[in-house]
């Protein structure tokens, strides 16, 4: 049986940020945490089951209860990594002329401000989830999605390129439930654009290689 060694925590260094305060970011790194250690778990739970080379029929209910929690939990774990990795407390506000982001921005939603009004009001509905811009690898088109919980939502195959976290976890001690447009702002003025261009760049030379 191969084996891969357990998920370990990244760190992230995300203290002095705009409006989402360092209590805020300890607080979410724990919970990432939390999600990293429950994919390495189940991970380890159903492997018992298929230590024998088969899933009887009387452990079918167990090992599918775990294996449909395995996209809740690994979903928790990369959309949180993706999600980290996309702020920085040295963020500019807008991403650059030349940003590969933009680009494809402007090509997929005529502006730039249009692509960011659609971004934003995806993080305003109303419901636990996540906000996240995907690039279609093969036509390079970037298009907004509303990602409930942490599984439901996310298109295969395509690429995340900026994930914003609206669960409540991610704003509730710096505003009140009714204020998630103030995160959204504060989310805004941290972007860390060159990693989101990255992504893009890494998507298209995907993209090239495959023609
Ligand atoms: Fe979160």
């Amino acid at each position: 049986m191969p084996h891969f060694p357990p998920y370990r925590v990244k760190s992230f260094n995300l203290h002095g940020l705009q409006g989402i305060s360092d209590k805020t970011v300890d607080l979410h790194l724990s919970l990432y945490e939390g999600y990293v250690k429950a994919t390495n778990a189940l991970q380890g739970r159903i492997a018992e089951f298929l230590k024998d080379g088969s899933v009887d029929q009387e452990e079918m209910p167990a090992y599918s209860e775990l294996t449909r929690r395995l996209g809740f939990e690994y979903n928790g774990m990369v959309l949180h990594e993706h999600y980290f990795e996309n702020l920085s407390s040295q963020a500019s506000l807008k991403p650059e002329g030349s940003s590969a982001f933009r680009r494809r921005a402007e090509a997929s939603f005529d502006s730039f401000d249009r692509w960011q009004a659609d971004f934003s009001s995806v993080g305003k509905m109303r419901g636990v989830g996540w906000a996240i811009c995907f690039q279609d690898p093969e036509s390079g088109r970037l298009t907004n999605h509303w990602v409930t919980l942490h599984e439901h939502g996310n298109v295969a195959g395509f690429a995340p390129v900026l994930v914003m976290d609206v669960w409540e976890h991610a704003y509730l001690l710096d505003y009140a439930p009714s204020q998630r447009a103030q995160y959204i702002d504060a989310f805004f003025s941290n972007i860390n654009w060159r990693i989101v261009d990255r992504r893009v760049e890494d998507t298209e030379r995907l993209r090239k290689r495959a023609a």
